[in-house]
């Protein structure tokens, strides 16, 4: 809703509102254009699924030369095909690992969690040093500003459903993103599950962690 009203547009209001256009400058009552309506929408998986297993084959992985470094099907809302967004805040997708590949290592301002769809559970997501095994139904958590990269060591891809709070960051103009400078992959320093452990609920009584967000991992399996 606008909080403006349409003032009757006589000759004086016009020659203003052009005076005040040339100075980039607006009136209070003058309406401005709004965020357009999102709409409801439905992706069906199989539609998804065949687009990304096509994109297996022609969209290369590493981020050297012409290969992507990520390779994902992203969903967007119809009305926000612009900024290829699926919510004004969040972008949802759908990503793709396949056997030997590696999606290599990067950080950025934007939060991700991801929810395992496909894998053979030995593939990972490195975070901050810390191997975070895959297996279908997990919850990984990347908390904004930490290193992360995937790898898929075993014999099956690696799908997930990525969510990203990356178009509210972008929004307050605090969009960062730095590629890691030491290779590809950083180095594996904590087992699977090592932050739950040292840092969740119940903790060792020593244990001490900063406010920052702790790249939590959540099996599936605990939940059955
Ligand atoms: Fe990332």
């Amino acid at each position: 809703m606008s909080d403006s009203h349409s003032a009757p547009e006589t000759p004086e209001l016009q020659a203003l509102h052009a005076r005040l256009a040339e100075y980039s400058l607006g009136g209070h009552w003058q309406t401005r254009e709004q965020n357009p309506d999102l709409v409801p929408h439905l992706w069906p998986w199989s539609v998804i699924y065949s687009c990304l297993m096509e994109s297996g084959e022609v969209v290369k992985l590493g981020g050297v030369e012409d290969a992507a470094n990520r390779r994902t099907v992203q969903l967007v809302n119809p009305a926000l095909t612009q900024r290829k967004a699926t919510s004004r805040t969040l972008q949802m997708s759908i990503q793709l690992v396949k056997p030997g590949e590696r999606a290599e290592c990067h950080r950025h301002t934007a939060a991700a969690l991801r929810f395992v769809v496909e894998g053979d559970g030995t593939g990972y997501t490195n975070v901050e040093g810390e191997e975070m095994l895959m297996e279908p139904g997990d919850l990984v958590l990347t908390p904004n500003w930490t290193w992360h990269d995937h790898f898929n060591p075993g014999e099956k891809n690696i799908v997930w459903l990525d969510v990203l709070d990356a178009h509210l960051t972008r929004h307050l103009d605090a969009g960062f993103h730095e590629s890691y400078g030491e290779g590809p992959a950083q180095p594996i320093v904590k087992r699977d599950g090592y932050c739950k452990q040292q840092y969740g609920a119940i903790r060792p009584r020593m244990a001490h962690s900063s406010n920052a967000a702790l790249p939590y991992t959540y099996k599936w399996r605990d939940s059955l």
